[in-house]
């Protein structure tokens, strides 16, 4: 059974005959300090009321694969701007409508759009994207954001953008390139989760529209959610041996941050979920996605001059198989150092994450170099090799795989998943540690975890730039620009477990000199 879900809001206002005044909104480029650097993000600190949300879904390779009958094409947007009434007309003094109705919203995408899938034109469709689901998202997302944009310097902005996956996986259906070539069916691989056919399938998301609340009616507050589980009843919220998602978002008119509350819970059939919180790039592609995407990103972080800022409250971790990570960015290079070009064959997804659970230990260890990276670079420019037992800090990383196209790795290695992106990837995963210390990140296990809530302010840009990444020998560095920084959790391979976070007050901050 469907949930009652909130209709678009803004057709339950017959009041637009009053002159509405747009609010001031904070200045979008906000300056710290010091007035060195500036904000990246279109939404310095989460505080402009006039909300820009979005929310996508992927399956183990990053495409829609086949959409849930009745819920469109899995991208929909919650954007809206806040106006307030004018004082009313003398004669209609007594307007007691005015006062109870302080402020009004105005959406900018209709359940309509939300609703939109394969199939269904709309404004700037491309013909073939009419029967193929895939780049029916990815056309359906620049759809959103050209609603959604706000215009600002040096480039406009649309949306934050959350994200779901599932790492189910059919085998059998041979859906997912493997390190960006096309391969045939094959299994059975216990690798990957998959309970038989359709087990690829998307979520159903509800959506709750923005809608003002309180006693005052100054809280907004709106919501995305649902289950990959397509029987599931959510009418009751979330009980029973069901997956689900969701994230609220609320804030007071005028003050402060707002506050995303996030859900994630595993079941039997889909025991691997992801869920993020991203900032990612308006333009070009974002981190693991090879088509245009939209986001907050207005300027986009390069290594080693930017910082990151949020705060996080974990209040439940989501087990011990939950790779909570604190800070987790995104990047595209060629293994050549060239920028990616949409080749999924020659272009390589660079993770590297934080992991903040303090059940996940280092899978680096001296007894087993080939999940180390080759090198650790101290803040000083130090190198030390893996093989320097006495020296090299192993408990500082989880793991590192290597990109399944790089031609000239150090042996031992060991690659990364070939399927679970469009092309070839190469992740690093650190934990807290000493080392990182010097980057604000948490230098001890339980930092930041569950009843220790914090505002971080991580040099992500300096540490970013020591971490190893391979690159044929010889070849000009990469430049490394994170067109997605996000936060999150993944739950591998474990059902029935439930993580909840909330994030607020995200910012990226850049050097001034980066506008241009
Ligand atoms: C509502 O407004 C009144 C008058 O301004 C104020 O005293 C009260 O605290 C407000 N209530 C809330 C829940 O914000
Ligand atoms: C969920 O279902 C699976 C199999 O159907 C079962 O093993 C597990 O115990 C159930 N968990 C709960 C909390 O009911
Ligand atoms: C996970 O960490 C918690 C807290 O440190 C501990 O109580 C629990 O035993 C750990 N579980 C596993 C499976 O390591
Ligand atoms: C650099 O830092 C490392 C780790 O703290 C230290 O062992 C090393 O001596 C330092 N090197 C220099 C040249 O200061």
């Amino acid at each position: 059974m469907a949930p009652k879900h909130r209709k678009n809001p803004c057709r339950a206002f017959p009041l637009f005959a009053f002159v509405l005044q747009l609010l001031v909104f904070l200045s979008a480029a906000e300056t710290n300090d010091d007035g060195e650097y500036v904000s990246g993000v279109g939404d310095p600190g989460m505080r402009r009321d006039g909300l820009r949300l979005a929310i996508e879904s992927w399956n183990q390779c990053n495409e829609v694969g086949e959409e849930v009958p009745q819920m469109g094409s899995p991208r929909a947007a919650d954007c809206f701007d806040i106006y307030k009434a004018s004082a009313p007309p003398a004669k209609e003094s007594d307007c007691s409508l005015c006062k109870s109705l302080p402020y009004v919203l105005v959406h900018r995408v209709t359940d309509k759009d939300n609703k939109l899938g394969v199939g269904e034109p709309f404004l700037g469709v491309q013909p073939k994207a009419l029967s193929n689901a895939d780049l029916y998202a990815a056309e359906k997302e620049l759809y959103l954001g050209s609603k959604c944009q706000v215009e600002d310097t040096p480039n406009p902005w649309q949306f934050w953008m959350i994200m779901l996956k599932s790492g189910n996986m059919d085998t059998f259906a041979g859906k997912c390139p493997k390190n960006g070539h096309k391969v045939g069916p094959f299994g059975p691989d216990k690798g990957f989760p998959c309970f038989g056919k359709g087990c690829m399938n998307q979520p159903r998301i509800y959506h709750d529209y923005t809608t003002l609340q309180g006693t005052n009616r100054t809280t907004l507050t709106g919501r995305f959610y649902g289950s990959w589980d397509l029987d599931a009843d959510l009418s009751k919220g979330m009980v029973g041996n069901i997956s689900y998602h969701s994230v609220t978002w609320k804030k007071e008119v005028g003050k402060g941050s707002w506050v995303f509350h996030h859900v994630l819970r595993t079941s039997t059939k889909y025991p691997w979920l992801m869920l993020y919180f991203r900032s990612d790039a308006t333009f070009g592609h974002s981190g693991g996605y090879h088509y245009p995407t939209r986001g907050m990103s207005k300027i986009i972080p390069e290594s080693p001059n930017f910082r990151v800022r949020f705060t996080l409250n974990v209040i439940k971790g989501g087990g011990p198989n939950s790779q909570f990570y604190l800070m987790d960015m995104g990047s595209c290079w060629k293994n050549n150092g060239q920028p990616c070009d949409g080749d999924v064959t020659s272009d390589v997804t660079r993770y590297s994450e934080m992991v903040i659970n303090p059940n996940t230990s280092a899978w680096c260890n001296a007894g087993n170099f080939k999940l180390c990276p080759p090198y650790h670079t101290f803040p000083n420019g130090t190198r030390v090799h893996r093989t320097d037992a006495a020296r090299f800090p192993y408990a500082a990383y989880h793991l590192y795989c290597s990109p399944g196209n790089a031609e000239l790795l150090e042996v031992p290695f060991s690659l990364c998943d070939p399927y679970s992106n469009p092309q070839p990837q190469e992740i690093l995963q650190i934990l807290p540690h000493p080392v990182w210390g010097e980057y604000g990140y948490p230098t001890k296990q339980g930092e930041g975890w569950i009843g220790d809530p914090r505002t971080w302010d991580l040099d992500v840009g300096r540490l970013s730039q020591s971490l190893y990444f391979y690159q044929d020998p010889g070849t000009p560095p990469a430049k490394r620009q994170w067109m997605s920084i996000d936060l999150g959790t993944e739950i591998f391979k474990d059902p029935d477990q439930v993580a909840e976070w909330t994030v607020s007050d995200f910012d990226i901050l850049v050097p001034k000199q980066s506008r241009h």
